[in-house]
């Protein structure tokens, strides 16, 4: 690896709605660095959210510019990137975080996410036409993926601050 550690970007993963923009956002202007919001670089290329591109693409579509775009954001220096819930489903995207990043997981339990559930069913294409029995089926079945593939963890619902102070204390 040729990147120093004081160098190497900060990857958010974790489920749908736990708070990776938000909390990002935060630690990057605590760090004087970048933030790039996966998502929001989706939606720019396409000029529209991802419900709209799932509807006129197809989730295939989603998640190969989703793909590119982490591999791409990887590569840089000192960066704070969120990436959406379900990208580290994708082998390549795990492997270009993993290799070139620290990845923080933010771990919200399944009673404190089930709060923001309507906040999110809107603007989340997986979440919808699921019922709460699937949509928790699909938050377990994610769980393994990102433990596996943290470098640290964040748990709980504490103020966004307080995630914030956390990475950017973790770091030194
Ligand atoms: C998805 C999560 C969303 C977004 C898309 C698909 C998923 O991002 O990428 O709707 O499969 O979990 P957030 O995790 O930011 O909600």
């Amino acid at each position: 690896k040729d990147m120093s550690l004081r160098e190497q970007s900060i990857v958010l993963i974790g489920f749908m709605g736990v708070g990776k923009t938000t909390i990002g956002k935060a630690v990057a202007k605590k760090l004087y660095r970048d933030f790039i919001d996966i998502d929001e670089e989706i939606e720019k290329k396409f000029n529209m959210p991802p419900s709209e591109i799932f509807k006129e693409y197809g989730e295939s579509v989603f998640r190969q510019t989703e793909k590119e775009l982490i591999i791409d954001a990887c590569k840089q220096k000192l960066k704070i990137i969120s990436v959406g819930g379900g990208a580290f489903l994708q082998d390549e995207v795990r492997e270009a975080c993993l290799s070139d990043c620290i990845i923080f997981f933010l771990d919200l339990s399944w009673e404190s996410w089930k709060e923001r559930i309507s906040l999110l069913i809107d603007s989340r294409p997986v979440l919808q036409g699921k019922n709460i029995d699937q949509i928790k089926e699909l938050f377990e079945n994610r769980q393994p993926i990102y433990k596996e593939h943290h470098s640290r963890v964040v748990t709980d619902d504490l103020p966004v601050e307080e995630v914030a102070d956390y990475i950017t204390a973790s770091l030194k």
